[in-house]
C-alpha cells in the first residue's frame, strides 16, 4: 500500500488539531453547532483515507480541558455529537479494523457518554490497521500533572525510587504511553499554536499549519501535506546526514 513514499521518511503517527469549526459556521451565518457537525464529517473522511496512506496512528484533538470555558449550549452540542458518532461509526470502524482509544479525563463526562465511549473502545479493541486516538477533555498540562501524581504514589507505595525517575518512566505514565510520539501535527484554521495538545510528545514533532478551516479540509489536502513530509530533515539534535 505504501506506494508513493519511502517507508523510512513517511509519518507513522499523525496528530490533528481540528480547528475552525466555529469560524466556518459564522461565515455561513449558521450556529456554531453546524460547524461542529460538518467538522465531524471531515474527521470521518480523513479516518477513512488513513489506511490507504499507510498511517498507523492518527490522534485527534476533539475537546480540550479549556473548552469547558465555552457557552454551555456549545459544550452540550459537542458532547451530543460525540454520542452520536460513537454510535454511528462503530460498524464502519470495526469493518475497517480501526481501533479507537480515548485519552483525557473522561470522568467529567456524563455517564451515558462515558458508557458509549467505553463500548466503542471495547468493540474496536485489537483493530490492526489504524489506532485512532481521540483526545476528549485532554490537556498536556493536566496529563503531565497526573503523571507526576501517579509517580509520587508509586514511590510512596515502594514501586520505584526517586533515582528511577527518568524520561522513560515519565513517558510510561502519560495517557499516550502505548503510542509513539507524533511525527507530524497538523493544525487547521490559521492559528500557529499548540493549545495544550501533546506537550511532552511533540518535543521533536514536525508541524504543519494550514489556513483551511477544519470542515473544509479534504482528504486531498491531507495527502498533499503528507506528500511534502519526506522533504523534511529531522535531526533530533544531531548533525544533518549528507
Ligand atoms: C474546533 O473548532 C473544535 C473545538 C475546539 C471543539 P472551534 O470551535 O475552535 O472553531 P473556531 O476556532 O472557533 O473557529
Ligand atoms: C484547540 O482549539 C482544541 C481543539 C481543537 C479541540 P481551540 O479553538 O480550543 O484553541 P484556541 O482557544 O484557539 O487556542
Ligand atoms: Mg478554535
Amino acid at each position: 500500500m505504501r506506494e508513493e513514499y519511502q517507508a523510512s521518511t513517511y509519518p507513522l503517527h499523525v496528530a490533528l488539531i481540528m480547528d475552525g469549526n466555529g469560524r466556518w459556521a459564522s461565515q455561513k451565518r449558521r450556529p456554531r453547532f453546524h460547524g461542529h457537525q460538518a467538522g465531524a464529517e471531515t474527521l470521518r473522511r480523513i479516518v477513512t483515507v488513513c489506511p490507504s496512506l499507510d498511517i498507523r496512528y492518527l490522534t485527534v484533538f476533539a475537546f480540550s480541558t479549556e473548552n469547558w470555558r465555552r457557552e454551555p449550549e456549545e459544550v452540550s452540542g459537542l458532547m451530543s455529537l460525540m454520542h452520536l458518532y460513537s454510535n454511528s461509526m462503530i460498524k464502519e470502524l470495526k469493518e475497517n479494523s480501526v481501533e479507537v482509544v480515548f485519552i483525557g479525563d473522561l470522568t467529567s463526562l456524563d455517564r451515558s457518554l462515558r458508557e458509549k465511549l467505553d463500548t466503542l473502545e471495547q468493540e474496536t479493541a485489537g483493530g490492526k490497521i489504524l489506532t485512532l486516538t481521540v483526545a476528549i477533555n485532554y490537556g498536556g498540562r493536566a496529563e503531565l500533572t497526573q503523571a507526576v501524581k501517579d509517580i509520587a504514589v508509586g514511590i510512596r507505595e515502594g514501586k520505584f525510587s526517586i533515582d528511577e525517575i527518568n524520561e522513560s518512566l515519565l513517558q510510561r505514565h502519560l495517557m499516550t504511553a502505548d503510542l509513539p510520539d507524533p511525527d507530524l501535527i497538523i493544525r487547521t484554521a490559521g492559528d500557529v499554536r499548540i493549545s495544550n495538545f501533546l506537550l511532552w510528545q511533540s518535543a521533536y514533532t514536525e508541524f504543519e499549519f494550514v489556513d483551511t478551516l477544519w470542515p473544509d479540509f479534504t482528504p486531498q489536502d491531507f495527502k498533499s501535506i503528507l506528500a511534502r513530509y519526506p522533504a523534511r530533515s529531522r535531526r533530533f539534535g544531531a548533525n544533518s546526514r549528507v
